[in-house]
């Protein structure tokens, strides 16, 4: 098992391993009286061993979710939060998710906003929600008028990746989550993308030590962003700060948007880090080489590289309202070179353009 430790104002770890559950009450502590076990519907089966490593420490109350985001509602967290009252918890009692990302929002909210605030322990079971969602302490529902509008900062007691519950991950989930792992690769640890090049991604398996330490690296570059600035305000020294993690996003999210979250978030992702290196090398910010090296390392893991579902039109109103926008001015994450994240603010339009012809295939 490898410990990553967090620091900052309210510090935690980060357990890489296999068979984690039994680690549980470590983290939670002895002041804690009842648990809610929050977990994704579809792993019940799996969610009853984590159910039997807490019971013999705490009283467990078990409340299984819809799948993927129908778990983000506000219906959801309200009958969370009626289901904690009927059970009497109170500010020294817990939570603990179990599933992927949207588990981990949904959960950390709750989490969040119960008595303003209990402990909660992620147990991520995908590999997007282990490298990105379960670390940094962001947590949210969505509303009609768009993904993760509504949520709050609310750091974890501890993470447990417990690296087992991948064998049961459709590859597809697998792959796309190694597109947030080949982000950070670009964004600040290229050892990733050489570990990637060199490694048969049919051996990229649950087991591989290869995923071990490509995981590990990930939530590294993860932890050093969130830990420097954690509410996103930006970073020391020219650095964009926690913003750098959306490298691929304005993009990547418009696509997501247009593909009605048809698209797997990894895949959306590649493409947009692939559309941004072209742009930063449209700009004279950014290599040949490297501009080059974004399609082949995402090809390489099996994620797209270009899209043709929709045109250029179609997808610049979504960028426009992407998070990073400020005002009407459209701002992207970019490099000046391999692990060197700056912004691009304001491009001309016929820039963004012209760098969309390079994914449009
Ligand atoms: N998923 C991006 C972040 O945690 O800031």
């Amino acid at each position: 098992m490898t410990t990553l430790h967090v620091g900052g104002a309210s510090p935690y770890d980060v357990h890489i391993g296999r068979d984690l559950a039994d680690r549980l009450p470590g983290i939670l502590g002895e002041r804690v009286e009842r648990v809610a076990l929050l977990y994704a519907g579809e792993l019940g089966a799996q969610a009853e061993r984590v159910a039997r490593a807490l019971q013999d420490h705490y009283d467990v109350h078990g409340f299984g979710l819809p799948s993927g985001e129908n778990a983000k509602t506000a219906d959801v967290a309200v009958q969370c939060w009626e289901a904690l009252g009927e059970a009497g918890f109170t500010r020294s009692d817990a939570v603990v998710t179990f599933g992927g990302g949207a588990t981990t929002d949904l959960g950390g909210f709750v989490a969040a906003t119960w008595l303003r605030g209990v402990r909660v322990v992620h147990v991520p079971t995908t590999l997007l929600a282990m490298v990105d969602a379960a670390v940094g302490g962001k947590t949210g529902i969505n509303t009609g008028a768009g993904k993760n509008l509504v949520g709050s900062f609310h750091e974890p007691a501890g993470v447990l990746c417990d690296l087992a519950t991948l064998e049961t991950l459709p590859r597809d989930e697998l792959v796309a989550g190694l597109g947030e792992v080949v982000k950070c690769g670009f964004i600040a640890d290229p050892v990733i993308l050489e570990l990637v090049e060199r490694t048969d991604p049919a051996d990229l398996t649950p087991d591989s030590p290869v995923l071990a330490e490509l995981i590990e690296r990930a939530i590294r570059v993860k932890i050093d962003v969130v830990v420097a600035d954690l509410k996103e305000q930006g970073g020391a020294d020219g650095h964009p700060g926690r913003e750098v993690l959306n490298y691929g996003h304005t993009l990547g999210h418009a696509i997501e948007k247009h593909e009605r979250y048809t698209i797997r978030h990894g895949e959306a992702v590649a493409i947009g880090c692939c559309y941004a290196a072209e742009l930063a090398r449209l700009a004279g910010r950014l290599d040949d080489a490297t501009a080059a090296r974004h399609r082949s390392a995402f090809a390489r893991v099996g994620l797209p590289t270009t899209y043709a579902g929709a045109g250029f039109d179609e997808l610049i109103g979504a960028m426009r309202v992407d998070k990073k926008a400020r005002g009407s001015q459209l701002r992207f994450l970019v490099l000046d070179g391999l692990a060197k994240p700056g912004i691009l603010a304001g491009p001309d339009e016929s820039l963004l353009r012209q760098a969309f012809e390079a994914v449009a295939r």
